[in-house]
């Protein structure tokens, strides 16, 4: 171990279509979103492993439960490695808002890995890498379906299916993606297990609306392939409306996704785990774009994003 610093560096991620439904097998789409990175530093050290992050700076023994996810990983691959816990420390700066369903946890885990194989002066595989965000990913999320792992370690627009090989896809709709932040932390675990327990108590419903919602992922992916955008707009507020039956949606969710229908886009709908974080909107062109991330921001959205899909995934 001679190296004195080593990066790491990972993206965030927007879920299209289909988050919950993919925890039960129904497909998903899920975007780069490289306007939000993670980037980890490790730097040698003396003593013991500092960890400096938003959440938590001091030694990595004393980090809070929150960042379990976190610390196990590191501690798991430093052992793993035969290296020894000591004598480095990590600075994790990010850019990606933390529990808005952007990837957060995925992206801190990845960046955090990268580095760690690099000060340790190890190759890593694709498969190792995925094998320990989904160590991170279980404990930060429960029953995480993976897609998360996936699209930030991939970066690439993916079709994707618990436990089947990933499908990456060309994204060329001729449209406009607004993000808009509802400024509120969302709550992907207790969404997950909210939904089990909606289908544990109402089984018959609840299949029908996970089915629904895969149905309604497919037709999001046919619609892109044969560029309709109103179509794809369709299906995106028939899943908000299923997602908000299911109980992920909340209050400021739902107030941003109607003014942005009323402001003329496409479709809406809340994206990732929900109960807070982000909405997305689509829009068939910049100025309808600008006006409705306008619109959304005198709603009380905290903060907006808009991508062109056809061209860059993400500017601000
Ligand atoms: O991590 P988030 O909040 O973007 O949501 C993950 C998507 C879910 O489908 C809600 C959970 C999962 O593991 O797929």
């Amino acid at each position: 171990m001679d190296k004195k610093t080593s990066v790491g560096t990972a993206i965030g991620k927007i879920i299209l279509m289909g988050e919950h439904a993919v925890v039960y097998g129904e497909p998903a789409i899920a975007i780069p979103f490289p306007g939000a990175k993670v980037k980890t530093t490790i730097y040698k050290g003396n003593g013991p492993v500092l960890l400096d992050c938003l959440y938590y700076k001091g030694v990595l023994s004393n980090a809070p439960e929150t960042l379990l996810g976190l610390t196990k990983v590191i501690k798991n691959i430093t052992e793993s490695l035969g290296e020894e816990l000591k004598d480095f420390s990590i600075n994790i700066e990010s850019t990606i808002l933390p529990e808005r369903g952007m990837g957060s946890s995925a992206a801190v885990a990845i960046a955090t890995i990268r580095a760690l194989y690099d000060f340790f002066n190890r190759p890593l595989t694709y498969d190792e890498l995925l094998k320990w965000t989904d160590v991170s990913e279980k404990i930060v999320h429960g029953n995480p379906s993976g897609i998360d792992a996936a699209i930030v370690s991939g970066e690439k627009t993916l079709y994707y299916i618990k436990g089947k090989p990933v499908i990456p896809f060309e994204f060329k709709l001729d449209t406009y993606l607004i993000v808009g932040d509802t400024g509120k932390k969302g709550q992907t675990r207790a969404a997950v297990e909210g939904v089990r327990q909606f289908i544990e108590s109402k089984a018959e419903e609840g299949r029908v609306l996970i089915k629904e919602l895969g149905v309604l992922t497919m037709s999001a992916k046919s619609s892109i392939e044969s560029n309709d955008a109103i179509k794809l707009g369709e299906s995106m507020t028939r899943a908000h409306n299923i997602l908000d039956k299911l109980g992920v949606s909340d209050d400021n969710l739902n107030f941003l996704v109607s003014e942005a229908l009323n402001s003329g886009a496409l479709g809406a709908k809340l994206t990732g785990g929900g109960r807070g974080g982000c909405m997305i909107a689509l829009a068939s062109s910049r100025e309808e774009a600008n006006y409705i991330s306008s619109k959304l921001l005198s709603s009380g959205a905290e903060n907006t994003w808009i991508s062109n899909l056809g061209v860059d995934l993400v500017d601000k």
